[in-house]
Protein backbone atom coordinates (compact mmCIF):
# COMPACT_ATOMS: atom_id res chain seq x y z
CA UNK A 1 0.00 0.00 0.00
CA UNK A 2 1.22 3.60 -0.75
CA UNK A 3 0.60 6.56 1.65
CA UNK A 4 -2.99 7.39 0.41
CA UNK A 5 -4.04 3.62 0.83
CA UNK A 6 -3.78 2.80 -2.95
CA UNK A 7 -2.48 -0.10 -4.23
CA UNK A 8 0.94 0.32 -5.47
CA UNK A 9 1.36 1.35 -9.02
CA UNK A 10 0.97 -1.64 -11.65
CA UNK A 11 -1.56 -3.58 -8.72
CA UNK A 12 -5.40 -4.75 -9.47
CA UNK A 13 -7.02 -1.65 -8.58
CA UNK A 14 -9.00 -3.95 -6.36
CA UNK A 15 -6.46 -6.23 -4.73
CA UNK A 16 -7.19 -7.60 -1.76
CA UNK A 17 -10.95 -7.04 -1.79
CA UNK A 18 -14.22 -8.74 -1.61
CA UNK A 19 -17.13 -7.67 -3.16
CA UNK A 20 -20.94 -8.80 -3.48
CA UNK A 21 -22.33 -7.85 -6.59
CA UNK A 22 -26.47 -8.12 -6.60
CA UNK A 23 -28.22 -8.96 -9.71
CA UNK A 24 -24.82 -10.49 -11.29
CA UNK A 25 -26.59 -12.28 -13.90
CA UNK A 26 -28.06 -10.99 -16.45
CA UNK A 27 -31.77 -11.36 -18.35
CA UNK A 28 -30.50 -12.24 -21.70
CA UNK A 29 -26.81 -13.82 -23.24
CA UNK A 30 -24.56 -10.88 -23.33
CA UNK A 31 -23.22 -7.91 -20.99
CA UNK A 32 -25.47 -6.55 -18.10
CA UNK A 33 -24.86 -3.67 -15.84
CA UNK A 34 -24.49 -6.01 -12.88
CA UNK A 35 -22.03 -9.25 -15.18
CA UNK A 36 -19.86 -5.96 -16.77
CA UNK A 37 -18.99 -5.15 -12.96
CA UNK A 38 -18.87 -8.42 -11.86
CA UNK A 39 -16.66 -9.29 -14.23
CA UNK A 40 -14.52 -5.95 -14.09
CA UNK A 41 -13.94 -6.25 -10.33
CA UNK A 42 -12.39 -9.73 -10.83
CA UNK A 43 -10.16 -8.68 -13.30
CA UNK A 44 -9.08 -5.88 -10.89
CA UNK A 45 -7.92 -8.80 -8.22
CA UNK A 46 -11.56 -8.83 -6.05
CA UNK A 47 -13.26 -12.23 -5.03
CA UNK A 48 -17.10 -11.50 -5.93
CA UNK A 49 -20.05 -13.09 -4.54
CA UNK A 50 -22.17 -13.31 -7.79
CA UNK A 51 -25.74 -13.11 -6.35
CA UNK A 52 -28.82 -13.47 -8.21
CA UNK A 53 -32.80 -14.74 -7.73
CA UNK A 54 -31.97 -16.83 -10.70
CA UNK A 55 -28.67 -19.65 -10.57
CA UNK A 56 -28.17 -19.88 -14.26
CA UNK A 57 -27.16 -16.58 -15.60
CA UNK A 58 -25.10 -15.92 -12.73
CA UNK A 59 -23.47 -19.49 -13.45
CA UNK A 60 -22.68 -17.86 -16.75
CA UNK A 61 -21.45 -15.14 -15.20
CA UNK A 62 -18.92 -17.03 -13.00
CA UNK A 63 -17.80 -18.73 -16.32
CA UNK A 64 -16.87 -15.91 -17.63
CA UNK A 65 -14.56 -14.46 -15.12
CA UNK A 66 -13.15 -18.14 -14.24
CA UNK A 67 -12.26 -18.19 -18.21
CA UNK A 68 -10.41 -14.81 -17.30
CA UNK A 69 -8.60 -16.69 -14.41
CA UNK A 70 -10.55 -14.66 -12.20
CA UNK A 71 -11.91 -15.45 -8.50
CA UNK A 72 -15.77 -15.98 -7.56
CA UNK A 73 -18.51 -17.49 -6.44
CA UNK A 74 -22.67 -17.78 -7.21
CA UNK A 75 -25.07 -17.51 -4.51
CA UNK A 76 -28.68 -17.48 -4.83
CA UNK A 77 -30.63 -14.82 -3.20
CA UNK A 78 -33.54 -12.84 -3.16
CA UNK A 79 -32.54 -9.45 -2.18
CA UNK A 80 -35.77 -8.35 -1.25
CA UNK A 81 -35.60 -10.96 1.60
CA UNK A 82 -33.76 -9.32 4.70
CA UNK A 83 -32.87 -13.27 5.61
CA UNK A 84 -31.08 -13.75 2.38
CA UNK A 85 -29.54 -10.38 3.03
CA UNK A 86 -28.33 -11.48 5.92
CA UNK A 87 -27.50 -14.61 4.66
CA UNK A 88 -25.37 -13.62 1.50
CA UNK A 89 -23.58 -11.43 3.52
CA UNK A 90 -22.18 -14.26 6.54
CA UNK A 91 -21.68 -16.24 3.34
CA UNK A 92 -18.82 -14.25 2.18
CA UNK A 93 -17.58 -13.52 5.49
CA UNK A 94 -17.08 -17.10 5.61
CA UNK A 95 -15.81 -17.46 2.54
CA UNK A 96 -13.36 -15.40 2.43
CA UNK A 97 -13.38 -13.28 5.81
CA UNK A 98 -14.02 -9.82 4.92
CA UNK A 99 -16.21 -7.42 3.12
CA UNK A 100 -15.13 -4.22 1.15
CA UNK A 101 -17.92 -3.38 -1.37
CA UNK A 102 -21.61 -3.66 -2.21
CA UNK A 103 -23.11 -3.33 -5.28
CA UNK A 104 -26.53 -2.81 -5.50
CA UNK A 105 -27.30 -3.42 -9.03
CA UNK A 106 -30.57 -5.42 -8.66
CA UNK A 107 -33.57 -3.37 -10.85
CA UNK A 108 -36.79 -3.90 -12.53
CA UNK A 109 -38.60 -1.28 -14.61
CA UNK A 110 -42.20 -0.63 -15.22
CA UNK A 111 -44.24 1.58 -17.56
CA UNK A 112 -46.93 4.11 -17.27
CA UNK A 113 -48.57 6.74 -15.19
CA UNK A 114 -50.11 6.92 -11.62
CA UNK A 115 -53.57 5.89 -13.16
CA UNK A 116 -52.57 3.38 -15.13
CA UNK A 117 -50.52 1.34 -12.94
CA UNK A 118 -51.72 -0.62 -10.21
CA UNK A 119 -51.11 -0.32 -6.75
CA UNK A 120 -49.19 -3.93 -6.37
CA UNK A 121 -47.30 -3.04 -9.08
CA UNK A 122 -46.30 0.27 -7.90
CA UNK A 123 -44.93 -1.80 -4.41
CA UNK A 124 -43.22 -4.37 -5.76
CA UNK A 125 -41.10 -1.59 -8.18
CA UNK A 126 -40.30 0.02 -4.78
CA UNK A 127 -39.81 -3.11 -3.18
CA UNK A 128 -37.28 -4.34 -5.68
CA UNK A 129 -35.77 -0.95 -6.50
CA UNK A 130 -35.30 0.42 -2.97
CA UNK A 131 -35.97 -1.56 -0.04
CA UNK A 132 -33.70 -4.09 -1.30
CA UNK A 133 -30.72 -2.08 -0.87
CA UNK A 134 -31.92 -1.05 2.18
CA UNK A 135 -31.98 -4.27 3.34
CA UNK A 136 -28.36 -5.33 1.91
CA UNK A 137 -26.91 -2.34 3.13
CA UNK A 138 -28.10 -3.22 6.40
CA UNK A 139 -26.55 -6.80 6.58
CA UNK A 140 -23.46 -5.77 4.76
CA UNK A 141 -22.03 -2.38 6.41
CA UNK A 142 -21.59 -4.19 9.69
CA UNK A 143 -19.55 -6.47 8.18
CA UNK A 144 -17.56 -3.50 5.83
CA UNK A 145 -16.94 -1.78 9.56
CA UNK A 146 -15.26 -5.51 10.97
CA UNK A 147 -13.17 -5.22 7.78
CA UNK A 148 -11.56 -1.69 8.61
CA UNK A 149 -14.63 0.47 6.01
CA UNK A 150 -15.67 -0.10 2.56
CA UNK A 151 -17.60 1.43 -0.34
CA UNK A 152 -21.27 0.90 -1.95
CA UNK A 153 -22.51 1.59 -5.38
CA UNK A 154 -26.37 1.64 -6.01
CA UNK A 155 -27.70 1.44 -9.51
CA UNK A 156 -30.43 4.53 -9.77
CA UNK A 157 -31.19 5.92 -13.81
CA UNK A 158 -31.26 8.94 -15.64
CA UNK A 159 -34.97 8.41 -15.57
CA UNK A 160 -34.69 9.89 -11.88
CA UNK A 161 -33.30 12.82 -13.29
CA UNK A 162 -35.68 13.04 -16.68
CA UNK A 163 -39.01 11.06 -16.21
CA UNK A 164 -40.53 9.97 -18.70
CA UNK A 165 -43.77 7.61 -18.75
CA UNK A 166 -41.79 5.34 -15.87
CA UNK A 167 -43.43 6.89 -12.94
CA UNK A 168 -42.75 3.83 -10.35
CA UNK A 169 -39.51 3.44 -11.77
CA UNK A 170 -38.37 7.06 -11.96
CA UNK A 171 -39.90 7.37 -8.48
CA UNK A 172 -38.08 4.51 -7.04
CA UNK A 173 -34.83 5.62 -8.78
CA UNK A 174 -35.05 8.92 -7.07
CA UNK A 175 -35.57 7.08 -3.94
CA UNK A 176 -31.84 5.10 -4.79
CA UNK A 177 -30.56 8.68 -5.08
CA UNK A 178 -31.69 10.36 -1.59
CA UNK A 179 -30.79 6.78 0.08
CA UNK A 180 -27.36 7.09 -1.19
CA UNK A 181 -26.67 10.45 0.14
CA UNK A 182 -28.80 9.65 3.47
CA UNK A 183 -26.41 6.33 3.92
CA UNK A 184 -23.30 8.50 2.79
CA UNK A 185 -23.58 10.75 6.12
CA UNK A 186 -24.73 8.27 8.12
CA UNK A 187 -21.85 5.85 7.34
CA UNK A 188 -18.98 8.42 6.49
CA UNK A 189 -17.39 8.06 10.07
CA UNK A 190 -17.72 4.17 9.60
CA UNK A 191 -15.28 4.52 6.38
CA UNK A 192 -17.80 3.36 4.44
CA UNK A 193 -18.61 5.30 1.54
CA UNK A 194 -21.67 5.34 -0.58
CA UNK A 195 -22.45 6.22 -4.09
CA UNK A 196 -24.69 6.25 -7.14
CA UNK A 197 -24.41 5.86 -11.41
CA UNK A 198 -27.44 7.12 -13.02
CA UNK A 199 -26.95 5.31 -15.98
CA UNK A 200 -28.51 6.53 -19.22
CA UNK A 201 -29.81 4.38 -22.23
CA UNK A 202 -27.27 1.32 -22.40
CA UNK A 203 -27.98 -1.14 -24.54
CA UNK A 204 -27.82 -3.77 -22.16
CA UNK A 205 -29.66 -7.86 -22.45
CA UNK A 206 -32.85 -6.16 -20.26
CA UNK A 207 -33.62 -3.77 -22.71
CA UNK A 208 -32.65 -6.28 -25.78
CA UNK A 209 -35.19 -8.72 -24.06
CA UNK A 210 -37.83 -5.96 -23.74
CA UNK A 211 -38.05 -6.23 -27.68
CA UNK A 212 -36.71 -2.79 -29.07
CA UNK A 213 -36.81 -2.36 -33.06
CA UNK A 214 -33.98 -1.08 -34.79
CA UNK A 215 -35.28 2.28 -35.04
CA UNK A 216 -35.92 2.72 -31.78
CA UNK A 217 -32.24 1.69 -30.79
CA UNK A 218 -31.09 4.09 -33.14
CA UNK A 219 -32.96 6.97 -31.81
CA UNK A 220 -31.64 6.42 -28.29
CA UNK A 221 -28.20 6.20 -29.45
CA UNK A 222 -28.76 9.64 -31.21
CA UNK A 223 -30.11 10.92 -28.41
CA UNK A 224 -27.23 11.64 -26.45
CA UNK A 225 -24.36 14.44 -28.04
CA UNK A 226 -21.72 11.93 -27.74
CA UNK A 227 -24.01 9.90 -30.08
CA UNK A 228 -22.31 6.87 -28.86
CA UNK A 229 -24.28 3.28 -28.23
CA UNK A 230 -23.79 2.90 -24.28
CA UNK A 231 -22.97 -0.71 -23.02
CA UNK A 232 -22.83 -2.64 -19.63
CA UNK A 233 -19.42 -1.63 -19.75
CA UNK A 234 -19.75 2.13 -19.70
CA UNK A 235 -21.71 1.47 -16.11
CA UNK A 236 -19.58 -1.21 -14.76
CA UNK A 237 -16.13 0.84 -15.22
CA UNK A 238 -18.12 3.61 -13.19
CA UNK A 239 -18.90 1.30 -10.85
CA UNK A 240 -15.24 0.13 -10.18
CA UNK A 241 -13.57 3.20 -10.18
CA UNK A 242 -16.44 4.27 -7.73
CA UNK A 243 -15.83 0.87 -5.79
CA UNK A 244 -12.07 1.52 -5.83
CA UNK A 245 -10.10 3.58 -3.33
CA UNK A 246 -9.30 6.06 -5.88
CA UNK A 247 -12.89 7.30 -4.86
CA UNK A 248 -11.75 7.48 -1.43
CA UNK A 249 -12.68 11.00 -1.40
CA UNK A 250 -16.09 10.49 -3.22
CA UNK A 251 -19.23 9.77 -1.16
CA UNK A 252 -22.29 10.41 -1.99
CA UNK A 253 -22.35 11.73 -5.62
CA UNK A 254 -24.63 10.93 -8.23
CA UNK A 255 -22.21 9.74 -11.31
CA UNK A 256 -24.32 10.02 -14.82
CA UNK A 257 -23.58 7.97 -17.03
CA UNK A 258 -25.27 9.13 -20.18
CA UNK A 259 -23.44 10.22 -23.23
CA UNK A 260 -24.72 13.92 -22.36
CA UNK A 261 -28.11 12.91 -22.55
CA UNK A 262 -29.46 14.59 -19.76
CA UNK A 263 -27.55 17.84 -20.58
CA UNK A 264 -29.88 18.03 -23.88
CA UNK A 265 -32.97 19.29 -25.15
CA UNK A 266 -35.57 16.50 -26.15
CA UNK A 267 -35.12 18.24 -29.56
CA UNK A 268 -32.20 15.95 -30.36
N1 LIG B 1 -30.25 -0.92 -19.33
C1 LIG B 1 -30.54 0.34 -19.15
O1 LIG B 1 -30.76 1.11 -20.10
C2 LIG B 1 -30.59 0.90 -17.75
C3 LIG B 1 -30.74 2.27 -17.59
C4 LIG B 1 -30.78 2.80 -16.33
C5 LIG B 1 -30.64 1.96 -15.23
N2 LIG B 1 -30.51 0.62 -15.38
C6 LIG B 1 -30.41 -0.20 -14.17
O2 LIG B 1 -29.38 -1.20 -14.28
C7 LIG B 1 -29.69 -2.25 -13.36
C8 LIG B 1 -29.75 -3.63 -14.01
O3 LIG B 1 -28.88 -3.80 -14.99
P1 LIG B 1 -28.63 -5.27 -15.61
O4 LIG B 1 -28.24 -4.97 -17.02
O5 LIG B 1 -27.70 -6.01 -14.73
O6 LIG B 1 -30.11 -5.95 -15.59
P2 LIG B 1 -30.61 -7.42 -15.88
O7 LIG B 1 -32.10 -7.37 -15.77
O8 LIG B 1 -30.01 -7.98 -17.14
O9 LIG B 1 -30.00 -8.29 -14.70
C9 LIG B 1 -30.44 -8.12 -13.41
C10 LIG B 1 -30.37 -9.42 -12.66
O10 LIG B 1 -31.01 -9.17 -11.41
C11 LIG B 1 -31.67 -10.34 -11.01
N3 LIG B 1 -32.72 -10.01 -10.05
C12 LIG B 1 -33.89 -9.38 -10.28
N4 LIG B 1 -34.60 -9.28 -9.14
C13 LIG B 1 -33.83 -9.83 -8.16
C14 LIG B 1 -34.00 -10.02 -6.78
N5 LIG B 1 -35.12 -9.62 -6.14
N6 LIG B 1 -33.01 -10.62 -6.07
C15 LIG B 1 -31.87 -11.04 -6.69
N7 LIG B 1 -31.66 -10.89 -8.02
C16 LIG B 1 -32.63 -10.30 -8.74
C17 LIG B 1 -32.21 -10.95 -12.31
O11 LIG B 1 -32.41 -12.35 -12.17
C18 LIG B 1 -31.12 -10.59 -13.32
O12 LIG B 1 -30.22 -11.66 -13.55
C19 LIG B 1 -31.06 -1.96 -12.79
O13 LIG B 1 -30.93 -1.36 -11.52
C20 LIG B 1 -31.63 -1.01 -13.82
O14 LIG B 1 -32.68 -0.23 -13.30
C21 LIG B 1 -30.48 0.06 -16.62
Amino acid sequence: MTAFGLPPAGAPRLAGKVAIVTGAGSRGAGIGNGRAAAMLFAREGARVLLVDRDESPARDTLALIEAEGGEAAVYTADVTVSEDCAAMVAYTLERWGRLDILHNNVGIGSRGSVVEESEEEWERVQRVNVTSMMLTSKHAIPAMMRSGGGAIVNVSSISALRPRGLTAYSTSKGAVIALTRAMAVDHARDGVRVNCIAPGPVFTPMVASEGMSDELRERRRLASPLQVEGTGWDIGYAALFLASDEARYITGVVLVVDGGTTIVGPSR
